[in-house]
């Protein structure tokens, strides 16, 4: 029950809305008045014209159904599935004779992250390339007979367990248009799976540590696996960044017998062993092996073009539940990252490198990540961002405050945030600069936790259920975007959720149709006109398909988002990702049929039918007249 004198002193919603909208006028100049001023609520009746776009496909309608659905005039090919073996000498899917061995030469379970990387290295061609796709996790229910989501752990076989440890991680495919149709190259010299038990180094200030130190690994720079791979990011110089999305529910032992039992906690390690791993793999048991933990949550770099190298943990980018870390050239040439932590009221981080990206030089460019400084945003209610850097000694970092050095700092990523009152946010997903403007989107995907009396400008609503897309503002425009500033300017992109129901509180630009609204944003991708595409995961609650949704970001279609592409029932939409003359955009459809109680109960069986599993798949969207996606 809120206290009434409380509540007087905080800010409505709508003041909180106002401010920023009001605020808007004065950072977009005359052109942004004219469209903050076209910002305002309007309820669209069904059908409703979208004007002003320059998207041009006609929109979907609200379709949420068994199989996946695109615009009028596109083509939607599913391009690899889980369990197709992309490895030589691999076999397919066996649904009745799954087992590590052949997971291990397949292409991995629920696709998420997509990055294309051209062939050769160096080339911009958009017909042949490297498919990088994290595999986020498996989903036992519907992978095998006779379990349900809740007593799967309990349920499965040791040899089941083993399985689905090589169906997650990362999978690299070559993939080639020819004939106007995309396919894979099975056993292409670059194709690779990383999975749970894969070698990984560790680099960057925390490598080394007495808390990596581990007894299968007393030198603390290598690591078997890595797990939960969510987003990710392309660096410029060719590589894959994929990002451990918090592994808490990944352990089994007893939190309260490990050695730092507060650390575990503020990660969320709580024993409960979701998959079984810490069944057959001791070191994940948090009172046997007490700094294993400690060696997950990081972002991973990959070179997809180095087939024999080992992936590496970058410890300089900070260790939380990165969803994201997307990666942008900045006007002096430094390299920044910018990355969120997914989690309920956790915080969103920016990394800038010391040295700068050298286009001549991929070697040292392969170094940059493990020198740097990572800060924190702080975002204030008059449209200021600050951000706070993660330095060892300064702003109470110190090892009176529990931080012995600055390894410890990036070890305990999370409590350093704390210490310097960073902003808690409506879990961050996606966080991507426009390659055109060079303004910086970041997806907040609901927050259902937050209470009237925790509400800020940057999280304005309680209860949020529908997520929320703000937009960072750096000095300087375009390539001369200065990414490395201590202070941005931040606005409201947009607020998800049903426009038709003023009580959920959505704000779009005023033209938006009935087919056009969306919940629970989470990955984006721009295309290279510098539109935002926005994909949804969550939308289920509210009986609409998850999908893609484009929209621009400046001018009369600024924040219009269009419907083009529909998930089928129980999957989210993960990975857009457009080769370099958008031309081609790639999806995930992450976890079809998850929605089912067990495999006696599908309620889909996407994307071949028939008597198949459901299976995660990507898919190859082209626009039938061969030209650009959305255009
Ligand atoms: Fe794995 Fe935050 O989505
Ligand atoms: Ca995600
Ligand atoms: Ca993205
Ligand atoms: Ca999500």
């Amino acid at each position: 029950m809120l206290d009434s004198t409380k509540t007087e002193s905080i800010p409505t919603y709508a003041d909180l809305i106002a401010a920023r909208f009001s605020r808007r006028a004065m950072l977009l100049g005359a052109a942004g008045a004219a469209a903050a001023s076209a910002f305002t609520l309007r309820i669209p009746s069904a059908g409703a014209a979208t004007t002003g776009s320059t998207l041009t496909f006609p929109e979907l309608t609200k379709i949420y159904d068994e199989t996946h659905h695109v615009a009028e005039g596109y083509n939607a090919d599913i391009l690899v599935r889980w369990g197709e073996a992309i490895i030589a000498g691999g076999k397919d899917l066996d649904a009745a004779n799954q087992n590590a061995a052949e997971q291990a030469k397949q292409f991995g379970y629920n696709c998420d992250f997509i990055g294309y990387l051209p062939l050769p290295l160096g080339s911009d061609s958009s017909e042949h390339g490297l498919l990088c796709v994290n595999n986020e996790y498996p989903d036992p229910h519907i992978m095998f007979p006779g379990m349900t989501e809740d007593d799967a752990a309990k349920t499965m076989t040791p040899d089941q367990i083993k399985a689905i440890f090589q169906s997650w991680g990362h999978s690299i495919v070559e993939v080639k248009k020819e004939g106007g149709k995309w396919q894979i190259v099975k056993g292409g010299e670059f194709n690779r799976r990383i999975t749970g038990t894969t070698e990984i180094a560790i680099s960057g200030p925390a490598a080394g540590h007495k808390l990596l130190q581990t007894s299968a690994d007393p030198t603390g720079t290598k690591v078997y696996g890595t797990g939960y791979n969510c987003s990710g990011g392309v660096t410029p110089w060719g590589t894959i960044l994929t990002c451990e999305e918090g592994l808490s529910d990944t352990f089994g032992g007893d939190p309260a017998k490990a050695t730092d039992p507060k650390l575990l906690e503020r990660y969320g390690y709580d024993g409960s062993d979701f998959y079984g791993f810490a069944r057959v793999e001791d070191r994940l048991q948090l009172d046997k092996e007490p700094n294993e933990s400690n060696r997950f949550d990081w972002v991973v770099e990959i070179d997809p073009y180095a087939p024999n190298e080992a992936p590496v943990k970058r410890t300089a980018l900070g260790r939380f539940g990165h969803e994201a870390a997307t990666c942008v050239v900045s006007a002096d040439g430094r390299v920044v990252v910018y990355t969120g932590d997914d989690d309920y009221f956790e915080y969103i981080y920016r990394f800038v490198s010391s040295a700068k990206f050298d286009p001549a030089d991929r070697a040292a460019n392969k170094n940059l990540l493990d020198d740097g400084t990572l800060s924190v945003a702080k975002f204030a209610d008059d449209g200021t961002l600050s951000w706070i850097p993660l330095i060892h000694g300064q702003n109470g970092l110190t090892a009176e405050n529990g931080f012995a050095d600055q390894a410890e700092v990036l070890i305990k990523t999370r409590l350093a945030g704390d210490i310097l009152g960073a902003t808690k946010m409506d879990r961050p997903e996606d966080i991507e600069p426009n390659p055109v403007t060079g303004r910086v989107y970041a997806v907040m995907t609901k927050n259902k936790k937050r209470t009237p009396e925790e509400v800020d400008a940057a999280n304005p609503r309680p209860d949020n259920q529908y997520g929320h897309i703000l937009e960072m503002v750096p000095p300087g425009e375009g390539k001369n975007t200065e990414h490395t500033a201590d202070t941005f300017k931040w606005d409201v992109f947009l607020l998800a959720g049903n426009p038709a129901k003023p009580e959920e509180g959505a704000k779009y630009n005023a033209g938006i149709s009935a087919n056009g609204w969306f919940a629970a944003p989470d990955n984006i991708a721009f295309d290279p006109k510098g539109r935002i595409w926005i994909a949804s995961d969550g939308a289920n609650d509210f009986d609409i398909a998850d999908g893609l949704y484009g929209a621009d970001t400046v001018g009369d279609g600024r924040a219009l988002p269009r419907f083009f592409f529909a998930c089928p029932t129980g999957a989210e939409l993960c990975g857009p990702a457009f080769t370099p003359d958008g031309k081609t955009l790639f999806v995930s459809v992450q976890h079809p049929a998850e929605n089912s109680e067990n495999l006696d109960k599908l309620t889909t069986r996407w994307p071949d039918f028939g008597e198949s599993l459901p299976r995660p798949s990507v898919v190859a969207i082209t626009k039938q007249d061969g030209g650009e996606i959305g255009s």
